[in-house]
């Protein structure tokens, strides 16, 4: 099954597996990068990584409007559904997942912080894990630093990872050749840089270490831009 992987900017990303339209982390008001614009946005699942604004962004506008079900962990969830009345909404915690009719999707751990923009607990931040039923397997890290399970995660025997390359919030470039080591995916993407002037980074230089320092290919996405896996 095809996999249609593009990158809205940031950590958004819209992926079409088998005709499912899944949106990741759908920050697109107040992203400079982002190439669609929040009534435009199609889906029928969004995947919430934590809870800060920049990935939370237009969730409830887009949720609303499309009917789209929504999978955030546990107290993003509930957030979701007591604050602003979304109805299908899963609220996973990690390792526990969800069969959804193009696959599972389950939440790893990521360390990081996470607060909602009203200041509401928003749980503990994730990364999320797609095994789509054809059994590709896809990792987004959401934001994170190097930990030592992405091992674990490696030993799934990753199609993709998407990775958090911008320093600041996040792991930097360093910091994402490691996780690559961990956790030896066939693709590599990276996001969350170059969206504000505190996480520019030289994507290029990126793309040429992990080719030379990594057995996984760089796959480097302009906003918009579309890779198929
Ligand atoms: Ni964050
Ligand atoms: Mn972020």
């Amino acid at each position: 099954m095809a996999i249609q992987v593009t990158w809205l900017g940031h950590s958004a990303f819209q992926l079409n597996i088998g005709g499912h339209k899944i949106l990741i982390d759908p920050f697109l008001t107040g992203n400079p990068l982002a190439t669609l614009k929040p009534d435009q946005a199609e889906a029928d699942f969004i995947l919430i990584s934590h809870a800060h604004g920049d990935h939370i962004g237009d969730t409830v506008e887009i949720a609303k409007r499309t009917g789209a079900t929504v999978v955030a962990n546990n107290e993003i969830g509930n957030w979701f559904k007591s604050k602003h009345g979304l109805e299908h909404v899963h609220t996973l915690n990690p390792g526990g997942g969800v069969k959804l009719p193009f696959g599972r999707v389950e939440l790893t751990i990521a360390h990081h912080s996470s607060a909602l923009p009203d200041g509401s607990y928003g749980g503990q931040p994730n990364g999320i894990l797609m095994f789509t039923d054809e059994g590709q397997k896809l990792y987004h890290a959401g934001d994170t630093t190097v930990f030592m399970e992405m091992q674990l995660i490696g030993e799934l025997g990753l199609d993709l990872a998407i990775l958090p390359i911008g320093d600041y919030f996040t792991m930097g470039i360093d910091g994402s050749l490691k996780s690559i080591e961990f956790l030896k995916p066939k693709t590599a993407i990276p996001m969350h840089y170059n969206t504000f002037n505190l996480i520019a980074q030289d994507v290029a230089l990126w793309a040429r270490r992990v080719q030379n320092e990594t057995s996984a290919r760089p796959v480097v996405l302009d906003p918009g831009g579309s890779f198929q896996l």
